[in-house]
């Protein structure tokens, strides 16, 4: 499932990009489809028509047979009622939340690719399209170098199309940490300085060696990691001083997320 727009409908953006033959795939306000990622990554195959938008996304879903589903869950419906009541009734602006996902992979042969998936920014307008499905912003991969998603106001993240930025550090000799860490630092003081107001901002990113960076500007983000040594492992960054520092999250910590989210609301 996903969160709703402002007239609680779920609309997904998602993306795929191949790193070795850069290859694109992208969905946007895609309505009523299981696992737009999928969509995505079979639009990368195709030679022309790679990023496709609502009615026209869902017309080639169906035709290539993707699950039809409805994504509005029940607990996401009351989320929605209640913030509603909370903020647009109240003329309030309804705009915090969001549920990105972002993924890079690197496997055994070098080859290395990324995708996201969103239902976007809570009670966004009905037609918004994030970051997530746009090449540069809200992902970016080439297995000669490494990759990077991002999570966050897609609104703020393609002011700096910083997924491109992160790769392209990265390849002058930036780790992955120094680079997503320097794009954060960097866009969130821009945006200070020009508009005096700058949206949640976090990264991941890998490079082909398989050394990994996360930098976020929000009090805490939450990350997986897996390896073929290490199970998926999910830790915490804070930024302290510039530098995101990354803890394991704790049992306790798992057992209160676990909690909140399956908490009746
Ligand atoms: N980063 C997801 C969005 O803003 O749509």
């Amino acid at each position: 499932g996903g969160l709703p727009n402002q007239e609680q409908v779920v609309e997904l953006d998602a993306s795929f990009m191949d790193g070795d033959t850069l290859d694109i795939g992208a969905i946007g306000g895609i309505r009523d489809f299981a696992n737009p990622i999928s969509i995505a990554r079979a639009l990368s195959k195709e030679h022309y028509n790679n990023f496709l938008v609502g009615e026209g996304a869902e017309k080639y879903a169906s035709l290539h047979g993707f699950e039809r589903k409805t994504m509005l869950t029940q607990r996401a419906k009351k989320h929605y009622e209640k913030r509603k009541k909370a903020t647009l009734d109240q003329g309030l602006s309804p705009y915090s939340g969001h549920d990105t996902v972002g993924m890079v992979a690197l496997d055994v042969h070098g080859k290395m690719c990324v995708g996201t998936s969103t239902s976007g920014l809570f009670m966004k307008r009905p037609g918004r399209i994030g970051d997530s499905p746009i090449p540069g912003s809200g992902y970016y991969v080439d297995s000669h170098v490494g990759g990077a998603c991002a999570t966050g106001l897609g609104e703020d993240v393609m002011k700096g199309c910083a997924t491109y930025e992160i790769v392209r550090l990265m390849k002058d000799g930036l780790t992955p940490q120094e680079a997503c860490e320097k794009v954060v630092n960097d866009l969130e003081q821009t945006l200070l300085k020009r508009k005096g107001i700058v949206g949640d901002l976090s990264f991941v990113a890998m490079d082909c060696l398989g050394n990994w960076g996360v930098a976020t500007n929000i009090p805490e983000f939450s990350f997986v990691v897996a390896t073929k040594n290490l199970p998926a492992t999910v830790y915490l960054s804070k930024r302290v001083d510039g530098h995101c520092i990354h803890t394991l999250a704790s049992k306790e910590w798992l057992e209160a997320y676990e909690k909140r989210i399956r908490m009746p609301l």
